[in-house]
């Protein structure tokens, strides 16, 4: 046992500085004092009142009175594991990022999977986005690809992220429904924001009731940069793709699990990775120049969009193995902080209005869920390097910094730790003239082509399911006028899925809602909808 100093190295065997293994041992207090029972207070006589200075009962009540910690805003009901990544190949030419640099080589990871909506306690099979977020912690500090399952999101801009997640949580004022897409508010919201279409595609498809975590994609969404050494940047969207092949449940199947097993999601992994069935994921890779971005019809920094593989293919670069279960899935998945700021050389940001937005959010609330400015300390979070800067005190603090120098420029400190130039973090040099305005690009307008393209994409059985979905879900909102909005939208990516869900609802199919762009409609004929549900 022991405090882990900053730095400390969240692999395998450094973290054995900080795992307590009780068996055989004697009872102790927190500071190390003998404990002769535990079993009875002090009391004044068998029968008497308990004594105030019983500071055994004390500590080990006001302990347990502290043991919940504020749940994750959004993504609060997760599981995680421990593995690594192995570089396929040298990708230096690319960036610089040190675990591209051989093949071969291997970083240390921590994954966890989630769901968005749903409480601490909830159940994983539920109709809902996943989380998936992975910490590399790589040789030049951690890098935290903090993804979903779905490539797209349901809003371009970080302004509207509290009242998306106001609207898709339970109501305000009687909590409910606990976990489920299903109501008014979060329909409401959706049916007022047509940027959000092409998500709510993939969220009424069978990709929102994954089979399991190993059997679900992963997507960093966003369109990042890399850099290579000389501070060339390409563009590069990342996708995990999963060795098992990407399966999902059946609604029916579905709704079944979560009254049966909540937990099948969390249990399917661990029991997978305690069997050595260990799941693995290719990080594939779609790369693009600036040049190539600017004749796209649609604009890269858009996160509603996706780049069709037909446009840019993706590349293979690695594998991702998870072969390690937590030991303790409050100090490691629930402590554990992922934070899209969590960058390292070789990588930058775009100018995605939502991703800028991310880079503030996380570590702001980390502030809150984990007690003050020191949670990198706690060991899941540690970087694998060491830790070396004038950042000091605050609650918790961990480190022992020595010396009477904590400020820069400074004379008295031997110049250490000093900045590192041109070896360190650099942004890509991007030039900015431009008016500082708020608003957005005027091809961020077109909400329809790409909910169309991935509609198209199903199969009829999946198409179906869709339609289904829709239906269910518009049977729980009670608001015509908010059911009416929903359908107009669906007219203009579909008018047969359109017409089918308002089939199933017993209404008839409202006008198409005024588009932004004048892409033309396909030819709407209302005998195949009717076939649709059925299928
Ligand atoms: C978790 C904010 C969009 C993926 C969180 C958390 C916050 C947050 C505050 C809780 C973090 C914690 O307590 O540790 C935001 C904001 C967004 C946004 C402000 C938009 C402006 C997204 C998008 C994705 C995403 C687009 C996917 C690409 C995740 C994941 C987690 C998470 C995977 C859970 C991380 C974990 O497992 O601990 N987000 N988010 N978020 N977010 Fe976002």
């Amino acid at each position: 046992s022991g405090v882990p100093p900053a730095g400390a190295n969240p692999t395998n065997e450094p973290l054995d500085r900080v795992r307590v293994d009780g068996a055989g041992q004697g009872l102790t207090t927190n500071q190390g004092v003998p404990v002769a029972d535990n079993q009875h207070s002090l009391k004044i006589g068998l029968r008497g009142p308990t004594a105030l200075e019983d500071f055994i009962l004390r500590e080990k009540i006001t302990h347990f009175d502290h043991e919940r910690i504020p749940e994750r805003v959004v993504h609060a009901r997760g599981s995680a594991a421990h593995g690594y990544f192995e570089a396929y190949k040298d990708l230096s030419e690319l960036t610089r990022a040190s675990l591209f640099s051989e093949a071969g080589k291997r970083t240390p990871v921590f994954t966890r999977f989630s769901t968005v909506a749903g409480e601490r306690g909830s159940a994983d099979t539920v109709r809902d986005v996943r989380g998936f977020a992975v910490k590399f912690y790589t040789d030049e500090g951690n890098w935290d690809l903090v993804g979903n399952n779905m490539p797209v999101f349901f809003i371009q801009d970080a302004m509207k992220f509290p009242d998306l997640v106001h609207s898709v949580k339970p109501e305000p004022h009687h909590q409910m429904p606990q976990a489920s897409s299903a109501h008014d508010t979060f329909w409401d919201f959706v049916s007022l924001m047509p940027e959000s279409t092409h998500m709510l595609m993939w969220v009424m498809s069978d990709r929102a009731i994954p089979r399991s975590y190993r059997t679900m994609q992963g997507f960093g969404v966003h369109t990042f940069r890399m850099l290579n050494a000389a501070g060339e940047s390409r563009f590069v969207k990342f996708h995990w793709n999963p060795v098992q092949g990407t399966h999902s449940l059946v609604w029916d199947e579905a709704a079944k699990i979560t009254g049966a097993d909540p937990d099948f999601h969390r249990r399917d992994l661990w029991e997978a990775i305690e069997a050595g069935a260990f799941p693995e994921w290719e990080l594939q890779l779609q790369v693009f120049t600036e040049d190539q971005a600017a004749a796209f019809e649609f604009d890269v920094l858009d996160p509603t969009k996706i780049i069709p593989e037909e446009m840019v293919p993706l590349v293979a670069v690695g594998k991702m193995v998870l072969n390690r279960n937590p030991d303790n899935f409050f100090a490691e998945t629930e402590q554990v902080a992922f934070c899209t700021a969590h960058i390292v050389p070789g990588l930058d940001f775009s100018n995605d209005p939502l991703l800028q937005g991310r880079i503030h959010s996380y570590v702001d609330t980390q502030i809150s869920r984990l007690g003050g400015p020191n949670f990198h300390e706690i060991p899941i979070n540690a970087p694998v390097v060491q830790v070396q800067n004038n950042q000091r005190d605050g609650m918790h603090r961990q480190a022992i910094n020595r010396g009477r120098v904590n400020y820069e420029p400074n004379s008295l400190g031997g110049g250490y730790p000093a900045q590192v130039g041109s070896r360190g973090f650099t942004s890509f040099r991007e030039p900015v003239a431009e008016d500082k305005v708020r608003g957005k690009p005027e091809l961020f307008a077109d909400h329809y082509s790409q909910a169309r393209l991935f509609y198209n994409s199903q199969t009829p059985v999946e198409q179906s399911h869709i339609a289904a979905a829709y239906r269910f879900e518009l049977t729980r909102v009670q608001t015509p006028a908010v059911r009416e909005r929903v359908l107009a939208n669906l007219v203009n990516v579909d008018p047969v899925l359109a017409a089918a869900v308002a089939h199933g609802l017993g209404m008839e199919v409202p006008p198409a809602l005024p588009m932004a762009t004048d892409r033309p409609l396909p030819e709407y004929d209302p005998s195949p909808a009717l076939s649709l549900l059925s299928r």
